[in-house]
């Protein structure tokens, strides 16, 4: 038994360094990220695509992707960088590794198993609609994925706790293609209002799933404005002004995507009630997307807004005969000028707006703390904070 003057004694610096010791810890779990994990499709494909037995979209791997960072291909579809390379830059950890073709060792910092037209829903959801989907690493498959390589990952059940702890998982962006591919294949709105609800399920059981595993901070971005892709602009083109907004979108697609946004945003907000010791986090690429069509010229997007840099002609230089990369198609000289990269996908500077209002302006619900983050993405173009 110490004497009451020797406790005294002892008391504060054991008080001092159980505080400081809490503070450290405290930062160490909600402060620093230390790995990613990202869900989704071609917009966070950063080469799954390279390895993924999927010749539809082998144009994708020909120059000019790539051009702008990488100076190659590199399966991602875009001239350079996406949101989740820059959301890897801003917290200092390496690029992400694409999932198939690398080994567990790439794995230190995350991993991604985003490919290229990915849907949401399984492949016999579709196929029982007689509609045709570009692969089929649907959510499920690359959860499943995520499921079989997670104990490779961390030595011990304890250490799979702390490395999940201190995981960002992206989910998404995901469900674009399950809209994509029946809409450019004739299918009404009314039949794609009809399947919003079952992608909604897939994201949130996905969620779970993920939650269930150990993860406690997630981020979901919605959907893009489509109304404003090239590709829909060209497919789906009409002689009737009434269809178009003032910035020469589709409105009644935008509106589709907004229902999608919607119902995924209710759904999370159930999903936070159900898993309170769990961050989910709506990261809404809607709006901070629509200021790239609402105000191109101030941001420095001088190219129409509208308009694919790389394409094979026509009002918005898409042409499903010639695409970007195949035959017969022309880029443009400077793609830091345009938003749209092939008429599906974003230039780099576009997706770097678009990281920028996620990282740094108020873009999530809730504001996400990512503490460590220490640079902002380049391009810091925002006058409408
Ligand atoms: C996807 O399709 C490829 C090619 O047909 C096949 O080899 C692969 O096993 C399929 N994967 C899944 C998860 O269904
Ligand atoms: C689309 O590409 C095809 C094949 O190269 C070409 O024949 C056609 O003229 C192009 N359409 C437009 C509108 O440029």
């Amino acid at each position: 038994m110490a004497s009451p003057s020797g406790s005294t004694f002892m008391s504060k610096p054991t008080l001092a360094t159980l505080f400081l010791l809490l503070l450290v810890q405290i930062n160490a779990i909600s402060g620093c990220y230390t790995s990613i994990f990202q869900f989704g499709d071609s917009l966070a494909d950063t080469g799954n695509l390279l390895f993924s037995r999927n010749d539809e979209h082998s144009y994708m791997r020909n120059y000019p992707y790539g051009e702008t960072y990488f100076k190659r291909p590199t399966g991602r579809c875009s001239d350079g960088r996406l949101v989740i390379d820059f959301i890897a830059q801003a917290m200092g950890i390496p690029l992400l590794p694409p999932y198939l073709g690398h080994s567990n060792q790439d794995f230190k910092h995350g991993v991604n198993f985003a490919v290229v037209g990915a849907t949401a829903l399984d492949l016999a959801f579709f196929e029982q609609r007689q509609v045709h989907v570009y692969t089929n690493y649907s959510l499920g498959v690359q959860l499943e994925w995520f499921k079989q390589l997670l104990p490779s990952l961390c030595a011990s059940p304890s250490g799979c706790q702390d490395m999940l702890r201190k995981s960002l998982f992206l989910v998404g962006e995901i469900g674009g293609n399950d809209y994509n591919d029946p809409f450019l294949q004739g299918k009404s709105v009314q039949e794609l209002r009809a399947i919003v609800p079952h992608v909604i399920d897939t994201i949130s059981s996905t969620i779970t799933a993920l939650i269930d595993e150990g993860a406690v901070t997630l981020m979901v971005p919605g959907n893009l404005p489509i109304g404003c892709s090239p590709s829909y602009l060209t497919v789906l083109e009409s002689k009737n002004k009434d269809d178009y907004d003032a910035n020469g979108c589709l409105s009644w697609l935008n509106e589709f995507s907004q229902f999608h946004n919607q119902l995924l945003q209710s759904e999370l907000n159930r999903l936070r009630e159900a898993h309170p010791h769990a961050t989910i986090i709506f990261a809404d690429y809607y709006n901070v997307a629509m200021e790239l069509y609402q105000f191109p010229n101030q941001l420095g997007f001088t190219g129409r807004a509208l308009t694919a840099c790389c394409g094979g002609g026509g009002t918005y230089n898409y042409n499903v005969s010639a695409k970007c990369g195949d035959q017969g198609f022309t880029a443009c000289i400077d793609p830091s000028l345009y938003v749209n990269w092939d008429g599906v996908h974003l230039t780099e500077r576009a997706y770097s707006h678009i990281a920028t209002g996620i990282l740094n302006r108020p873009f999530t619900t809730p504001r996400i703390n990512f503490g460590c983050i220490s640079s902002n993405p380049q391009n810091d173009d925002h006058p409408y904070s």
